[in-house]
C-alpha cells in the first residue's frame, strides 16, 4: 500500500482510509474482521464520526479493535463532531470538548491521531476553536486537526485563529461527483457546469498543502446509491471493467485510482464493510492509470470538455 504524507508533513499514512460510517450495522465479530482484512491489505488509517450510527460505529470500531490482531499504536484513528443530529451544528466548547471526551471513550482510546470539525458550523467563533484545540493538543488528547466540507475562505478563516495548522479538508468526491473539477474544466464558460460553487477547494488545497480525504468514493447523489455495477450507468461500468481487465483487479480499484491519479494527491476513504470488497478497492492504491484513461473515465461519467 503506497502512503502519503498528510498535510505535506512528516505522517505518512495509507492512501486509502477505512471509513467506519457504516460499521454500526455490523456485530463486533464482522467488524472484526473488517478491521483485520484493511489492516492487512496495508490500510492504517480509519475515519470515524461522533454522529455515525449516533455513536454506534464509534462504540463498535472501539470495541472490535480489541478482537483483532492490530493494536491501536498500528492504526491511526481520526473521528469528527460538531453535528448535533436533527438539531444544529456546534463548534462551542462546551460541544468540542465533551465530544472529544465521549468520542475516545466509545473508541477506547487515550489519544486521537486527528480530530475534524464535521461540518461548516455557522455561529463557529475561531478564536474559541482555537482554545480548544490548544487545550486538546497540549492535554495530549489530540495529534492534529482539521476539517470536513469546508470552503476556502471558511478554511482560512478557522485556520488565521489556530496556533496549528489544518492538514485535512474531508470532501465528497468520486467519479459520480466531480464539482469540485467541474467548474475548473469550463472555467470562462457560461453554462451550468462552469459554476464555482465551493470556492475552488482543489486549488487551494494544493496551494496550502492541505490534504483532500475524498469520502463516499463509488457512491453517486447525496448517498443515493453505488455507482459500481449500478445498471443506471452502463457507460461507465462498461470503462471501469475494460481497465479492470487491462490491469486485473476489480472495478472498485479502478475508481479508487481514478481518485488517486489527480495530482492533488487525496486519500480516498472507502466505506464497505465487505472484506472482499475491502480487499478489491485497497488494490486501487498499486496501480496508476495513464492521463488518457482519466479522462476517459470522466467522459464516461457523463462528462465534457469545452
Ligand atoms: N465528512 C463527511 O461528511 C462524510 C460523509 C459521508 C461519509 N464520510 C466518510 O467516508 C466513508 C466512506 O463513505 P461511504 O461509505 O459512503 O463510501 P463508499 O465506499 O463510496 O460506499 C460504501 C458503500 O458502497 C457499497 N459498495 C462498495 N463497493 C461495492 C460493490 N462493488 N458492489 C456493491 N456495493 C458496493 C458498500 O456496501 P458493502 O459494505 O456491502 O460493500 C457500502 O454500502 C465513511 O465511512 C465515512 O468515514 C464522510
Amino acid at each position: 500500500m503506497k502512503q502519503l504524507n498528510i498535510g505535506q508533513t512528516n505522517w505518512q499514512a495509507s492512501e486509502i482510509a477505512f471509513g467506519a460510517w457504516r460499521m454500526d450495522a455490523l456485530s463486533v465479530a464482522d467488524a472484526a474482521k473488517a478491521i483485520d482484512t484493511a489492516y492487512d491489505c496495508g490500510i492504517n488509517f480509519v475515519d470515524n464520526a461522533d454522529m455515525y450510527g449516533d455513536g454506534e460505529s464509534e462504540q463498535r470500531f472501539g470495541d472490535a479493535l480489541k478482537q483483532t490482531s492490530v493494536k491501536r499504536e498500528d492504526l491511526f484513528l481520526q473521528t469528527k463532531g460538531d453535528i448535533v443530529p436533527g438539531k444544529k451544528y456546534d463548534t462551542s466548547r462546551e460541544h468540542i470538548m465533551n465530544a472529544v471526551e465521549s468520542s475516545m471513550k466509545r473508541l477506547d482510546v487515550d489519544y486521537l491521531d486527528a480530530y475534524l470539525i464535521h461540518r461548516p458550523d455557522p455561529l463557529m467563533e475561531p478564536e474559541e476553536l482555537a482554545d480548544i484545540f490548544d487545550d486538546l493538543q497540549k492535554s495530549g488528547k489530540v495529534r492534529h486537526f482539521g476539517v470536513s466540507n469546508f470552503n476556502p475562505q471558511q478554511f482560512l478563516l478557522l485556520q488565521e485563529s489556530l496556533n496549528q495548522r489544518l492538514l485535512i479538508n474531508q470532501v465528497q468526491f468520486s467519479l459520480m461527483h466531480t464539482p469540485m473539477i467541474d467548474h475548473g474544466i469550463h472555467s470562462n464558460m457560461a453554462d451550468e457546469r462552469s459554476i464555482n460553487r465551493d470556492g475552488g477547494i482543489i486549488e487551494f488545497s494544493r496551494r496550502m498543502g492541505v490534504t483532500i480525504q475524498a469520502w463516499s468514493p463509488f457512491q453517486y447523489g447525496f448517498f443515493e446509491g453505488v455507482f459500481i455495477d449500478s445498471p443506471k450507468f452502463p457507460e461507465l461500468n462498461k470503462k471501469l471493467q475494460e481497465l479492470a481487465d487491462k490491469y486485473e483487479v476489480s472495478k472498485n480499484a479502478i475508481a479508487a485510482a481514478w481518485i488517486l491519479r489527480h495530482p492533488a494527491k487525496m486519500q480516498v476513504i472507502i466505506g464497505t464493510m465487505n472484506p472482499q470488497h475491502i480487499i478489491d478497492s485497497a488494490k486501487g492504491a498499486d496501480i496508476e492509470i495513464t492521463r488518457q484513461e482519466w479522462y476517459n473515465l470522466y467522459f464516461a461519467a457523463g462528462n465534457d470538455l469545452p
